[in-house]
């Protein structure tokens, strides 16, 4: 059994050394290798490492999962921060910001179908493995467009809110854990528990990812600070602070939500903690982290054998970044 520390640096020397990009057009591939060399936490490809290894020695056809997955991952972080309107991303400039938008567009349309060209290689299970990840695919353009749609509408609830982040962010982590299962023989019942291991942590992990958004440190985590309150996402926290808020602090909230001032950020921040949102936020994230430790108790494999699963998940959970 490897260690995350140890997936994540064998991911490292053999994903960045076998980037499949050309020289040319420089254009069109630069900006891709732009944003693969800087890295990322790489939980993705690892969760289907991990996973393979529950059944056996981990073999090439993970190897090819693991790297659609996160040159999948990657192409949708370069549409996001378009749509998002993001400066920042992993402590450098955005595609678009540093090359333009047509750029952004494109360059994340070629990474998307070199996801697919990985995927492809794989010998065993293909068609299996195809139809979870184009699932997958589709179900992440659903939850993406409903974040956008939520920007414009002020009556979203909480339960509307959870089903948006499972399709934008959860189905992907329970994605790479089934990919990694059924490259590995690991069929029927205990795919689908790891894959619902994983749509639980992808709650919990979304749900971090916002509160980080808000409260986290803009320096550790490489994207702007408050971008979601800026683009007036209807986060948990938002959300929180409405159901929670008295009859003037809600007129305060609408308030804010028309405002694009300077003070919009900070004075927002300030109304989740009067509101207590970002306890609740904190109290959710422990939650869906329970839920995922839970299903993955379930997964009939010797405890020793979930250790790694078991690691990667507190660090998720602890995460600062
Ligand atoms: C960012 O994902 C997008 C979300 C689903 C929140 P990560 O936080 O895994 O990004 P990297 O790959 O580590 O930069
Ligand atoms: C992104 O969610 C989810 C996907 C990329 C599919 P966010 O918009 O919250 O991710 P960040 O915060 O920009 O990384
Ligand atoms: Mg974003
Ligand atoms: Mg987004
Ligand atoms: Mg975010």
């Amino acid at each position: 059994m490897h260690s995350f520390k140890e997936l994540v640096a064998s991911f490292e020397e053999r994903f960045t050394g076998s980037l499949p990009f050309k020289p040319a057009p420089a254009t069109l591939y630069d900006p891709c290798r732009y944003l693969l060399q800087l890295g990322g936490k790489r939980v993705r490809p690892v969760l289907c490492l991990m996973a393979n290894e529950l059944f056996g020695e981990i073999n090439e056809d993970a190897w090819y999962a693991a790297f659609g997955i996160e040159l999948f991952h990657n192409f949708t972080l370069i549409h996001d921060d378009i749509m998002d309107k993001a400066p920042l991303r992993r402590g450098n400039p955005t595609i678009h910001t540093k090359y333009g938008l047509t750029s952004g567009i494109l360059s994340g349309d070629v990474m998307c179908i070199y996801a697919y060209d990985q995927v492809a290689n794989i010998r065993q299970f293909l068609p299996q493995a195809l139809r979870v990840f184009n699932t997958t695919a589709i179900e992440v353009c659903e939850g993406q467009q409903l974040d956008m749609d939520f920007e414009q509408r002020n009556d979203v609830t909480i339960d509307e809110y959870i089903y948006m982040i499972m399709l934008k962010t959860s189905v992907l982590l329970g994605c790479s854990l089934k990919m990694g299962a059924l490259t590995g023989g690991g069929l029927g019942d205990n795919s689908n528990k790891l894959y619902e291991f994983g749509r639980n942590l992808g709650l919990a992990f979304q749900l971090q990812d916002d509160y980080l958004d808000a409260f986290g440190d803009a320096e550790k985590l490489g994207k702007q600070n408050g971008g979601d309150i800026i683009a007036n996402k209807k986060t948990y926290l938002l959300l929180k602070s409405f159901e929670n808020a008295s009859q003037d602090q809600r007129k305060q909230l609408e308030e804010l939500l028309q405002s694009d001032s300077e003070g919009k950020v900070p004075a927002m921040l300030e109304m989740f903690k009067a509101t207590g949102a970002d306890v609740a936020c904190r109290d959710a994230v422990a939650k869906y982290s329970q839920l995922a430790f839970d299903c993955l108790e379930d997964v009939a494999i010797p405890s020793k054998r979930k250790e790694p699963l078991m690691e990667l998940a507190s660090y998720l959970l602890m995460r600062d970044k």
